[in-house]
């Protein structure tokens, strides 16, 4: 084969190679390496120039360099059509077949989905949902409930006051007062929502957390209609065999008054999940109401206890320390 054939193949060579190429630029350095290499296949024709006759030299030297500046341009190109600001950097590779990284997706906090399982649950037995004011006056969240001015019963939960008679709420029982202002008789509500207490904060209180209040007001309700109801709702809520006691305890707003305790796996210990009794003759008198011929029953309990409870959680701050990491756990 003559040089110049030998030029010629080297050319067909190196168009089939990078036809074959894939988008890959450690390929591109192999091919620099084969053909532009010190021992390269371009060398080995400049070597090969000695054994010609010296009139033929410059021509041959011609085509060879030619030759040796179509290959380099290409390769170059090439590189730069990858990417180029990488241009140059040799072990950068872009593989374009693979999938994307899937995007972090959200998921929906863990106390709205208790809360929305709370929700149902009481839906499932006829309750509808209302929702009131978390900033309210004090004859809203205290006076109305039977918490008369300077009793002590205030001091039960420490309250952030907006101004002398404005205040945080510190309970949801407040939109009793407001549902009852509103509606005639019968009436069945849950109301869900955030509460504020200036309490110390520790595992299991916060400066802020959520509760949902129930009330229930018709002819003839009775404290056992209370008790198949919340009983209802803890089996529904945590399965048949968790445990639950009730305690005889006392609210400005009830009479007789109770609270429910649900077994805490995590410390063996019982934690307290809400408060209940039947509505007060003198909160019926506050919002005209004929205590008479009305009876009712209420309720409030805390979200966060629940949730707490229900997958084993040990410190309440985790709701609102803002870490996926936990949130994640619940996706
Ligand atoms: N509001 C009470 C609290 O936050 C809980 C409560 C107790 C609500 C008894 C009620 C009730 O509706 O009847 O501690």
């Amino acid at each position: 084969m003559s040089l110049k054939d030998k030029i010629e193949s080297v050319r067909t060579q190196f168009l089939a190679d990078i036809d074959s190429f894939s988008d890959n630029s450690n390929d591109i350095n192999a091919f620099r390496i084969k053909y532009m290499g010190r021992k390269g296949l371009v060398a080995e024709l400049f070597q090969k120039m000695g054994d010609f006759p010296a009139d033929d030299r410059p021509a041959i030297g011609q085509a060879l360099n030619e030759l040796k500046l179509e290959i380099s341009t290409e390769l170059d190109a090439i590189v730069q059509s990858l990417d180029p600001d990488q241009a140059g950097s040799s072990n950068y590779r872009i593989d374009t077949t693979l999938p994307e990284k899937e995007p972090p997706i959200g998921s929906i906090h863990i106390l709205e989905q208790t809360l929305n399982e709370i929700k149902n649950i009481f839906i499932s037995i006829g309750f509808h949902v209302a929702y009131g004011p978390e900033v309210d006056d004090d004859y809203h969240n205290f006076g109305a409930l039977n918490f008369p001015e300077h009793h002590p019963a205030r001091d039960m939960q420490d309250t952030f006051f907006v101004d002398n008679d404005t205040v945080l709420r510190t309970h949801t029982s407040n939109v009793q007062i407001h549902l009852m202002e509103k509606e005639d008789p019968p009436l069945r509500y849950i109301v869900p929502g955030r509460v504020y207490r200036n309490e110390a904060i520790s595992f299991k209180s916060y400066c802020l957390f959520h509760q949902v209040e129930g009330l229930f007001v018709d002819k003839n309700v009775s404290f056992g209609q209370l008790k198949g109801c919340l009983e209802y709702f803890v089996k529904q809520m945590f399965g048949s065999d968790r445990k639950m006691r009730w305690r005889p305890s006392y609210f400005p707003f009830t009479e007789p008054s109770a609270e429910v305790d649900i077994w805490d796996e995590e410390r063996q210990q019982w934690m307290e999940i809400l408060g209940c009794g039947m509505v007060d003759p003198a909160v019926f008198d506050n919002v005209g109401y004929d205590p008479h011929v009305w009876h009712g029953y209420a309720f409030g309990m805390g979200v966060e206890r629940i949730t707490m409870l229900k997958y084993n959680i040990n410190d309440i701050r985790l709701f609102y320390n803002g870490d996926v990491r936990f949130f994640d756990q619940f996706s």
